[in-house]
């Protein structure tokens, strides 16, 4: 496993660990995961990506720190305490809006095919309404669902729900799919051209 000494965090990210600890905000993206996010980001030059559920901006500080000048990321929440430090921290960062409020609503008055990667990472998009995110991803662009793993504080039903979004995403035959069993379980899938 990766040391945190051995990965290259964005500049941002100490700071938004530390607000992240101090409100006791349990649900930000692990240390694993974020390469994988950036990564992804890069391979988007100008492109237009979503983030649903900043939480405290973790991912979306990964996010950023992949995109290239021209991209731009827009990142809802319906946490208004938790995307404040997000906002406090990356906020001066052009490239990305901070939307507050519900991410049924804002995935339900966007346009089909609008977004060139998706990070589905918080209520709507992923283990529930999982089509709303889908729609909005261009041909060729990717969809991220992260957190399939067990997790201490899930309640009873989830591990069900999780296998039934796992289901759904491996039998889609208008995306490539691929389900990584590593950092907290990933489904990576980009809509064929
Ligand atoms: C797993 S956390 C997000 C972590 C963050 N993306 C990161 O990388 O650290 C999930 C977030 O989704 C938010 N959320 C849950 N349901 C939502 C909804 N219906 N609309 C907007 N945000 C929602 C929660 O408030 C929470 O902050």
């Amino acid at each position: 496993m990766d040391t945190v000494e051995s990965i290259r965090l964005p500049a941002a990210l100490p700071a938004i660990a530390d607000a992240t600890r101090q409100l006791r905000f349990l649900y930000a993206s692990d240390l694993e995961f974020g390469p994988l996010l950036r990564m992804l980001a890069a391979s988007k030059p100008g492109g237009h990506l979503l983030e649903i559920g900043t939480g405290t901006g973790v991912g979306t500080a990964w996010l950023l720190d992949g995109m290239d000048a021209t991209a731009r990321l827009t990142s809802v929440e319906r946490n208004a305490d938790v995307q404040a430090v997000a906002r406090k921290h990356l906020g001066d960062d052009r490239r990305v809006t901070f939307v507050p409020g519900d991410a049924r609503e804002f995935l339900q008055a966007q346009a089909a095919d609008s977004f060139d990667l998706v990070f589905a990472d918080g209520g709507p998009g992923k283990i529930t309404d999982t089509e709303l995110a889908l729609r909005l991803v261009k041909p060729g662009g990717v969809y991220i669902g992260d957190d399939l793993r067990q997790h201490l504080l899930q309640d009873d039903g989830r591990a069900a729900r999780v296998k039934a979004f796992e289901a759904k995403m491996l039998g889609l035959t208008d995306f490539a799919v691929v389900k990584l069993d590593w950092a907290s379980g990933v489904v990576l899938a980009t809509r064929r051209a």
